[in-house]
């Protein structure tokens, strides 16, 4: 596997074993030095030409932890500002010498183009409309932790689906792992057409509430909404929105889960963010052992796992 565009890239195998691999990071992330050598000497660029906190911090704090070097491409201060195509861009950084590029972009497929003009892997990280890979990558993981498996699970994915990648990828990998998902959502947030995806459809929150294992919510895109899809967003937090009473009807081991970043007080209230149901930061820390994983599996295939034990914690000054 050169590049993790999608999670159609990963069958169900595979993504099992991203997820076994990525128990073994959350150990070194444990660890009081939070560091291996497993990618010394690679570099991995962050190509984010769309903002983000936790995904760029994440891939950083990831590439970091495995002692690889890292490159931070910030499109505000680049010579894009200048009109340099991403091609263009991509080749520069490539010249360099480059080992993977992190893509994110407001267009969908702008990293499977990148993957084409670099024989540095590319890892997804968000493409418009389309995928998050290691966002579903690092749910399904957090999912897991709770619950053991996600086979037979029921989760209903809530709010914005129409322009969310996150939920995109989200259905691929929880149904590849043997859950099903309900999307739940007014008819003018969902895709106008929903045929060949694996779900089922509710318009009734309050319908689903008591029948889920997981309840997740997603953050309502504004920046991508150009016309009312929503009559006023009192409206939709009233009907859709995940206050603290709609939460005390979830099962007692039900998890709240949210990408970040979270519209408090309107897909999800404030008091429901912050309570200990909700595994939105549990999430977060997830990532970066998830992220480490995809790393590792791209770019770390000279190093032998089992050299990365207790005993080979770097000191701070090798790195
Ligand atoms: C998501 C994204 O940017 O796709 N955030 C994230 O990466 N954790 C979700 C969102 O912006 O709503």
């Amino acid at each position: 596997m050169k590049d993790l565009l999608s999670v159609r890239d990963l069958d169900r195998t595979s993504i099992e074993e991203m997820l076994a691999l990525t128990d073994h990071f959350v150990e070194v992330n444990n660890r009081a030095i939070r560091k291996v050598p497993a990618l010394r000497g690679k570099t991995i660029v962050s190509l984010f030409f769309e903002d983000s906190t936790r995904t760029r911090l994440s891939f950083e704090t990831a590439a970091k932890r495995l002692g690889a070097d890292t490159m931070t491409f910030a499109v505000s201060s680049s010579s894009v500002k200048k009109g340099e195509s991403i091609r263009d861009t991509v080749q520069t950084i490539d010249a360099f010498g480059v080992d993977a590029f992190v893509v994110r972009h407001k267009s969908s497929g702008v990293p499977a183009q990148v993957a084409g003009w670099t024989d540095a892997a590319v890892v997804n990280g968000g493409d418009g409309w389309h995928e998050h890979p290691t966002q579903a990558l690092l749910d399904a993981y957090t999912i897991r932790s709770h619950r053991g498996s996600l086979d037979g699970l029921r989760i209903a994915i809530v709010g914005d689906v129409k322009h969310s990648r996150v939920a995109r990828s989200d259905i691929l990998a929880f149904t590849t792992l043997g859950a099903s998902v309900t999307l739940v959502a007014p008819p003018t947030l969902l895709p106008p057409s929903l045929e060949g995806w694996p779900v089922s459809v509710s318009y009734d929150l309050d319908e689903v509430l008591g029948t889920i294992d997981v309840c997740y919510m997603l953050r309502m895109q504004l920046e991508r909404q150009d016309e009312g899809l929503v009559p006023s967003l009192r409206e939709y937090s009233a009907r859709y929105g995940l206050t603290a009473a709609r939460a005390s009807r979830l099962a007692p081991k039900a998890l709240v889960m949210h990408p970040g970043p979270m519209n408090r007080g309107i897909e999800i209230a404030p008091e429901v963010a912050d309570a200990p149901g909700t595994v939105i930061t549990e999430q977060v820390a997830n990532g970066v052992a998830v992220r480490m994983a995809v790393l590792f599996r791209l770019l770390g295939s000279g190093t032998q796992l089992d050299a990365l034990t207790e005993t080979d914690v770097m000191r701070e000054s090798d790195v």
